[in-house]
């Protein structure tokens, strides 16, 4: 029976999104011979009405979108169905009218594609309404749990890997600490694993606490050795000494990580005496062609998720581990997020390259 199926995207978008869509549509037109519905802007396209979605077909899903950046269906960050804002500022929740919304376009199932946030969401939403589910994790912030990486990350951390080869040189050349403040949101693997690729100094992750003597410090016995530069990766939500987090207010009201790196720039100008400049590598991260890493991977969750749904296997997370795909409960994956583990590989092997990544806890 030829099945009709829903696939979104949600959250923040990152690189390899439309090579997945693309596998999706690919997979199950060629090989099961269903339909494809994209649905726009996250679960918005099954809110509104009209409905808003585009049947996808091979040919709409070329060459070109396997290397494009962003995501062809839209996106959303923001909205949660449960708690939607309305215009006079009061909130309802409008789950029902999404879950109409996948009968009303007759769907016998909907792959998400998304991170934490539209995880819980859509799980939620698929609860309530009995929705016939299948997730594919991604993520710049690699903070889905059960999968030992998501679509995005790789693309992302290659970009804050190439702000410090080129921060480097000028960081050098004027003898300056330059601070690098990336993404990662309250996680902060991107900044420590691109800290370690591009050669960082200095690694401050929210998992880990910091003291700025020991910034200070570190700095000073670089100096010591005849060095008069460094580089310094700070992530967005590492908070300052004193634990208030360094936000701004968005349009929405809502807060945003945003200052941090400016804060650990001017503390150390203050105790050291050094010129310092700050990079925030920012939306880059997100846009842009993936790698071929992404679009590998992306490729290979999008035909696994179409397995599952042809398996009738729903509630599942497609998830990489030991070097292939193999699935989860969605289930299991909302209850925690992937943190950088202190006593990890990483961090530990940032230690012993004499990067301070902050007061690590007695080894084990
Ligand atoms: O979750 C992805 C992410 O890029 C985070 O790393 C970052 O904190 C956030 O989204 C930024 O969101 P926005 O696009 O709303 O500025």
């Amino acid at each position: 029976m030829t099945k009709r199926i829903g696939l979104l995207t949600s959250g923040g978008d990152c690189a390899g999104l439309n090579a997945a869509i693309r596998a999706v549509t690919h997979h199950a037109i060629k090989n099961y011979g269903w339909k494809i519905f994209g649905i726009r802007k996250g679960t918005t396209g099954l809110l509104t009405r009209p409905l808003e979605y585009k049947e996808l077909t091979v040919e709409f899903c070329d060459h070109s979108v396997l290397r494009s950046g962003g995501t062809l269906l839209g996106s959303t960050n923001r909205d949660d169905p449960f708690i939607f804002p309305n215009a006079d500022g009061t909130k309802s929740n409008r789950s029902q009218e999404i879950i109409n919304g996948y009968h009303e376009l007759g769907l016998d199932a909907l792959i998400g594609i998304g991170g934490d946030g539209s995880l819980r969401i859509l799980h939620q939403l698929a609860e309530q309404g009995d929705l016939n589910l299948v997730f594919i994790p991604k993520t710049i912030d690699n903070d889905v749990s059960n999968t030992e990486v998501a679509i995005g990350y790789s693309t992302a951390l290659d970009i804050a890997t190439e702000a410090l080869d080129r921060l480097q040189p000028t960081a050098a050349s004027h003898q300056r600490i330059m601070i690098s403040e990336v993404m990662g949101r309250d996680a902060g693997h991107i900044a420590l694993e691109s800290g370690i690729a591009g050669g960082a100094d200095i690694i401050l992750v929210p998992e880990i606490p910091y003291k700025l003597s020991s910034i200070y410090q570190t700095i000073n016995s670089i100096r010591e050795t005849g060095r008069d530069f460094a580089l310094v990766v700070v992530a967005e939500s590492v908070k300052k000494e004193d634990g208030e987090v360094s936000s701004i207010q968005n349009a929405n009201g809502l807060p945003r990580y945003s200052g941090i790196g400016h804060y650990i720039a001017e503390k150390i100008h203050e105790a050291t005496g050094m010129e310092t400049r700050v990079n925030v590598v920012g939306h880059v991260q997100r846009g842009g062609q993936p790698n071929a890493r992404d679009r590998a991977l992306a490729t290979a969750f999008g035909v696994a998720a179409v397995d599952l749904v042809a398996q009738n296997k729903m509630g599942r997370m497609v998830s990489w581990q030991n070097c292939q795909v193999v699935d989860v409960a969605i289930s299991d994956v909302v209850q925690y997020n992937q943190e950088v583990d202190p006593n990890g590989t990483m961090a530990r092997t940032a230690e012993s390259m004499g990067i301070y990544v902050g007061e690590l806890p007695e080894k084990k």
